[in-house]
């Protein structure tokens, strides 16, 4: 990787994102208030997108735009905004991550905000819109939440893991899901399903999950999480050294991923639709 810029640390991105987050989920909540509107469907029927979704994604570009204007934004919504020129930074946007929750008023939904330089996440923000919960991390400067900073979990017993994972909208990948799931169930402590991969990964950067996996999950719903979650001292991978990415994200501490990523293996967690 070519080291950012002298004049542009991952520490100055992080600032740069950390104001534009915290207003991004000011808009989602008070849009949330004020009510839920154009609720339309994307890839399935399940699959929604708010015009709180669209509007938070349009802010949070324009306050990029206006703070740095060469850089590229990756948005859930909008997809690519602008090529970021070569060198530059790409930010990774999710606007409201937990959509469906944002839709019925479960407080777990969140904008995720990342940081890109050469294809490698430097800088996360992920804000719980609904409690102001904040997680912060850079590039070998630590996972942090409230001043303090972040360890994952100690675990190193897959029977004794809490594991959060999520599924994906299609009916079909679903299908695949649950029935992996049915398998691994008895082969951990439980299962956790909080609707926020985002959040899913910053709880297992702060040990509120001993674990995480998920087949499916686009740039925008790990980036920034991943970034915690690894910075807090966890392993953050797809499987058989693959990056993570759309096949596979396993989120764990180092002892417990080889066996979380082996039963995975097995039970073809990344197969399916
Ligand atoms: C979804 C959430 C969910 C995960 C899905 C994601 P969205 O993001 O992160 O927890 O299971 O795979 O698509 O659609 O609410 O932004």
């Amino acid at each position: 990787m070519n080291e950012i810029p002298a004049a542009l640390t991952a520490e100055e991105l992080l600032k740069i994102a950390l104001p534009v987050a915290r207003e991004a989920a000011a808009t989602a909540r008070r849009m949330r208030a004020e009510a839920i509107t154009d609720v339309e469907t994307k890839s399935t029927l399940t699959d929604v997108v708010t015009a709180a979704d669209r509007a938070v994604e349009r802010q949070v570009i324009n306050s990029l735009r206006s703070a740095r204007p060469g850089d590229g934004v990756l948005g859930e919504e909008y997809g690519d905004s602008a090529e970021p020129e070569p060198g530059a930074v790409r930010w990774i946007l999710d606007p409201i991550d937990g959509t469906v929750n944002y839709l019925y008023g479960l407080p777990q939904y969140a904008v995720s905000l990342a940081a890109e330089f050469d294809g490698v996440v430097v800088a996360g923000v992920v804000i719980n819109a609904a409690t102001g919960d904040e997680w912060t991390a850079t590039r070998g400067g630590g996972a942090w939440r409230a001043g303090r900073r972040l360890r994952c979990s100690e675990r190193t017993d897959l029977s004794q893991a809490l594991v959060g994972t999520g599924f994906g909208y299609d009916a079909k990948r679903r299908a695949h899901q649950g029935a992996v799931l049915a398998r691994l169930i008895t082969k951990v402590r439980d299962i956790r399903r909080f609707g926020a991969a985002a959040l899913d990964l910053c709880a297992v950067g702060e040990g509120l999950l001993d674990a995480y996996f998920e087949k499916g999950l686009n740039p925008w719903d790990h980036a920034a999480g991943g970034l915690v979650a690894t910075e807090a001292g966890a392993t953050v991978a797809g499987l058989a050294g693959a990056p993570p990415g759309l096949d596979m994200v396993v989120a764990a501490p180092s002892a417990l991923f080889t066996p979380l990523h082996d039963r995975l293996v097995e039970l073809d967690a990344a197969g399916g639709a």
